[in-house]
């Protein structure tokens, strides 16, 4: 069985990779067999995330050229998560649909795609070739506006947008910032989850630690987690002690 969720957002900068690299840990938590792929050919930073070679030769791109098989280049991160990750180019090369697909179609468990920011070509072939897609926003009016082009893609694309949902990252940073009604309602698409601005999550990036892992505490990492759960229809209780924990920490500062 393979579930391929796409992490798209219109947008750059609202925190696609962030999600993807978080989620896939925290589904891989939740028991599940996890594949992150980084499929922003021309901004690819997940390996960065992930404390990764920034410029692998065993690539998604390697792959796509049929210099390697797919198994062959997916790197191990320290977790057991597997990660195919995209080589340092300085161009958006046009992914070919029916190689990604075969590419797809080789693996097995859930597949996280960290897509490009804008509405690019490659964007249009993630979003066909996806079972899921979350949309990522931040509650700000040109986030918005971007997503809901993109949703206007998974119209076109997929006819429905029944398996699409809108996460809104970043929340709370700003008081002047739309609201959850406001943002459901331009994008006719639900709110499945809200990561807040995390300072902690700041952290782990400079770390290249994700969050759910540099701080099982922090309010970020239990929002993701919540998601993994929901995604996969799993459980999830967050930790009574992470408010204790989150205070000891700061005393240990
Ligand atoms: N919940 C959060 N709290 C605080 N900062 C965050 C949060 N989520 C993301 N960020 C910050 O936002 C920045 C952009 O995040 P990220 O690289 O994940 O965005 P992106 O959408 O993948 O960008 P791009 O479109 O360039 O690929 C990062 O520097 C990260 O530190
Ligand atoms: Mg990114």
């Amino acid at each position: 069985m393979r579930k391929v969720i796409s992490v798209v957002s219109g947008k750059g900068g609202v925190g696609k990779t962030t999600t993807a690299a978080n989620l896939a840990l925290a589904l891989q938590e939740f028991g599940e067999k996890v594949i992150a792929i980084d499929c922003d050919l021309a901004g690819s930073n997940l390996a960065l995330h992930l404390d990764l070679h920034p410029n692998p030769e065993k690539s998604l791109q390697s792959v796509l050229e049929g210099k390697r098989n797919v198994l062959d280049a997916i790197a191990i991160h320290k977790t057991g998560l597997m990660v195919l990750p995209s080589s340092h180019v300085t161009r958006e090369d046009v992914i070919d649909p029916g190689k990604f697909k075969r590419v797809l179609s080789k693996l097995d468990g859930v597949v996280i795609i960290d897509a490009p920011p804008g509405l690019t070509q490659n964007l249009h072939t993630i979003i066909s070739l996806s079972d899921e897609i979350i949309v990522v926003t931040n509650p700000e009016i040109p986030a918005v506006a971007d997503a809901m082009k993109v949703v206007e893609v998974i119209k076109e694309k997929k006819k429905t947008t029944e398996n699409t949902w809108c996460v809104v990252t970043k929340s709370d940073e700003i008081k002047q910032q739309l609201n959850d009604t406001e943002i459901e309602m331009a994008l006719e698409v639900p709110i499945v989850s809200k990561i807040p601005y995390d300072k902690f999550l700041k952290r782990s990036i400079f770390e290249r630690v994700p969050v759910v892992r540099y701080n099982p505490y922090a309010p970020s990492s239990i929002e993701y987690r919540k998601l993994a759960a929901w995604l996969v229809d799993k459980r999830y209780e967050p930790p009574k002690i992470a408010t204790f924990m989150r205070f000891i920490q700061r005393l240990r500062r």
